[in-house]
């Protein structure tokens, strides 16, 4: 008799357990589609207007790829531009670019950011006296053009330094220049451009990777002591974007062009502090944090199957250059 009753008692414990557990996956779900639909659907009808936080953007790493877009864009919707990039001549066009098709003014920067802490008060310098609404600490590189091992790095006494200076000093000393006169203000908008490669330990781009998780916890911490003084600090996280560092990879329904990119991740401004930046890619991270966990991804067999990968890929890619070269002569 009493064994029955415990019986039941368990029963309706397990049927308690069994409906909470529901009725909590229900409600997470139903939240990140809300939140989904929010960021990456009724952000392209009602987008933001950047120009409420000031008359100039400066962009890092403005001269390709994802920075180059993000230029154009925010100057299409109506700010100033400063383009900071290495090299002149690509600097120049870019800006002729920008004043002829939107009117707006520019002014261009020349700076490495892989020289460390040298170039930043020549940075200061020219930036005094504007009115900077928006920083988009873009500049980033790889340190090699593939997937390789830490110890297989090309010059890597040299390299490895130049990956943490540009990746992770430049968004630190870009925002510690900006921000002050953002604050005092009572408004601006940082935005980080950290990688989906951050999300995940990425073993065969580990220092990439790691410096990408840096950028990530920094604009999440930043954001959260300097929203309640009006600074927004968004955090982008892309998956793969058509551009130099990705060998322009054709463009499909996975990966983005980088102006499409930079329009779809602009709209999330005002939306969202820290997103994929488009649908397609927030979706692609949704699969992969299901179907391909940080676990597995470390796991010696994975480990071994992205070496061969990486293999094969730099294979590839030899044959495509030597085909190059040759047409050429
Ligand atoms: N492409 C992707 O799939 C992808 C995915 C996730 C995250 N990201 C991130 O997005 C950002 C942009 O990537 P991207 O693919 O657009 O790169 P990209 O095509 O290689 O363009 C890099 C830009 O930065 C400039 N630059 C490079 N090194 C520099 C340095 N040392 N100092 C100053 N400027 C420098 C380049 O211009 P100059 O040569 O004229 O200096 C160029 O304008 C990076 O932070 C990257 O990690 C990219």
């Amino acid at each position: 008799m009493a064994g029955s009753e415990e019986c039941g008692y368990f029963g309706s414990y397990l049927c308690f357990l069994g409906g909470a557990t529901a009725l909590y996956y229900l409600l997470k779900w139903s939240w990140m589609t809300w939140q989904g639909v929010k960021v990456y659907m009724l952000s392209n009808i009602w987008q933001t207007d950047l120009r409420e936080y000031g008359q100039w953007a400066v962009v890092t790493g403005a001269t390709a790829g994802i920075g180059r877009a993000y230029a154009i864009e925010l100057a299409r919707r109506g700010l100033d531009i400063v383009l900071i990039s290495r090299s002149q001549e690509k600097l120049r066009r870019v800006s002729d670019d920008i004043e002829s098709r939107y009117r707006r003014q520019t002014r261009v920067i020349q700076a490495d950011f892989t020289e460390g802490h040298s170039v930043y008060p020549a940075i200061a310098d020219q930036l005094k006296g504007l009115e900077i609404g928006i920083l988009v600490n873009n500049v980033g590189m790889n340190y090699a053009g593939m997937l390789v091992n830490y110890l297989d790095v090309p010059d890597p006494e040299k390299r490895i330094t130049e990956v943490i200076n540009c990746n992770i000093l430049s968004v630190t000393q870009m925002s510690r220049l900006i921000l002050p006169q953002m604050v005092e203000r009572g408004k601006g908008l940082l935005i980080n451009m950290s990688s989906e490669a951050g999300s995940q330990p990425q073993p065969m781009l580990t220092l990439y990777s790691a410096t990408k998780i840096f950028v990530t916890y920094f604009s999440r911490c930043l954001h959260a002591e300097y929203q309640p003084r009006g600074v927004t600090v968004q955090c982008v996280t892309p998956f793969m974007v058509s551009t130099n560092m990705t060998h322009n990879i054709e463009v499909n329904p996975l990966v983005k062009s980088a102006s499409s990119f930079a329009r779809d991740a602009l709209n999330t401004v005002g939306y969202s502090s820290f997103t994929s930046g488009c649908i397609t890619h927030a979706l692609q991270h949704i699969a992969l944090t299901i179907f391909f966990p940080g676990w597995l991804r470390l796991s010696p067999f994975c480990v071994h199957r992205v070496e061969k990968f990486a293999q094969e890929m730099k294979q590839q890619i030899e044959a495509r250059m030597a085909q190059c070269q040759k047409k050429q002569e």
